[in-house]
């Protein structure tokens, strides 16, 4: 079948992907509340079309960071891309770049980050957690910086991996040959012991993630290093504020794709709340749940600068490599230009809060 949606590619990997490297992608923590929620969410915002507008040409392009974007769209930091396909991130490096979009590269890539920047057309950023071993993440952050990555993006909702019940009922393990290569194999060991009824991700977390880190520990990075630094995992105006006061360069409202607290909102739901309370004082990103064009529409009536996307990507990579992610982020593209030809809006500055209803 000619998958036509992002939909049609979530039905595949769900046939194809072995049980346990499946329930790791598409699974949520707790009671997956809030994983359903960021698909819902979207499903109930409703758009106010303008009609009789000059949409003959219709511009998605953004730019972000003082990097430009053929369409407000990235791939969200995640893990082990070569848990779902053999070229891993070489590829959706190069789909990002062929489809004009951010990518956004994990901590826990199976992918050589200096390879990965050697794929990439277009900006790249680099994703940490907050080792309690201060010596490896600046190595990390250090390579990054000469490798040509554009800003660094502190995820700050995982002090530690949620229990998640399909990788605990997995066990789910990486297996040897997918590895987290930008760290030391001493520093990734406990991800790879099986233990029955133990996820070794969740395990790798709270042995290695330093979940003391405050808002006052962000200067010691900073002081470290030139890069814009982009906090992900806000969810409420409080913290917002507090990444304006301490000179942040942009947020993401993210919940982790449902993977981290469960039953916290939907992320289109806080979007808004987030974007009046940094009021233009740094670009306000927005991942989890966007399946559509008319989703991205929707967040970028809200206000979010640029969306991320997460597990449509590895849909994509799981069912055709590269060809497979480039044609979801493509897709999303297109839907989005639809969508804003047929509400009357030719450029992503017409697009405001006046879309919706
Ligand atoms: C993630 N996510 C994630 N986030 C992060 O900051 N670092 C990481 O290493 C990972 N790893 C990861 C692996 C997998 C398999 C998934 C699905 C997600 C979260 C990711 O960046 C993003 O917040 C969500 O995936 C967005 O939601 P959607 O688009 O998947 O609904
Ligand atoms: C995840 C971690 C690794 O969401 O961020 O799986």
């Amino acid at each position: 079948m000619n998958p036509l949606h992002v939909a049609d590619y979530a039905a595949a990997a769900k046939a194809t992907l072995a049980g346990d490297v499946l329930g790791y992608l598409d699974g949520g923590s707790g009671a997956e509340w809030t994983l359903r929620e960021n698909t819902a969410a979207y499903q109930r915002i409703r758009l106010r079309p303008r009609v009789l507008v000059d949409v003959e040409a219709v511009d998605t392009a953004v730019d972000l960071l003082g990097s430009s974007l053929t369409a407000p769209l990235g791939v969200a930091p995640m893990a082990y891309h070569r848990l779902v396909h053999p070229d891993g991130e070489l590829a959706t490096v190069a789909a990002a770049g062929a489809a004009g979009a951010l990518f956004v590269a994990s901590m826990f890539a199976s992918t050589d980050l200096v390879r990965m920047a050697d794929a990439a057309t277009g900006p790249l950023w680099m994703q940490l957690y907050w080792l309690r071993d201060r010596g490896a993440l600046l190595d990390l952050v250090g390579r990054a910086e000469r490798a040509g990555y554009r800003a660094l993006v502190l995820t700050v909702d995982a002090p530690k991996v949620a229990r998640r019940l399909r990788d605990l009922r997995s066990g789910f393990t990486l297996p040897a040959h997918v590895s987290a290569v930008n760290l030391t194999s001493e520093l990734m060991a406990p991800s790879h012991v099986a233990q029955a009824g133990v996820s070794a991700i969740e395990r790798h977390s709270r042995e290695r993630f330093d979940p003391t880190i405050t808002w006052a520990d962000l200067a010691w990075l900073r002081e470290r290093t030139r890069l814009p630094l982009v906090l992900k995992g806000i969810l409420t105006s409080a913290d917002a504020w507090l990444a304006v006061e301490h000179g942040v360069d942009a947020v993401v409202v993210s919940n982790h794709g449902g993977r981290q607290l469960d039953g916290v909102p939907a992320t289109v739901d806080v979007l808004a709340e987030v974007v009046d309370a940094v009021a233009g004082a740094l670009p306000v990103l927005v991942d989890g749940g966007v399946r559509r064009g008319t989703d991205v529409l929707k967040a970028l009536a809200l206000g979010a600068a640029t969306v991320l996307v997460g597990r449509p990507v590895l849909w994509g990579l799981a069912h055709s490599g590269a060809a497979g992610a480039e044609h979801v982020l493509t897709l999303l593209r297109e839907e989005l230009e639809e969508a804003m030809a047929l509400c009357g809006r030719p450029t992503t500055a017409d697009v405001d809060r006046s879309v919706l209803g």
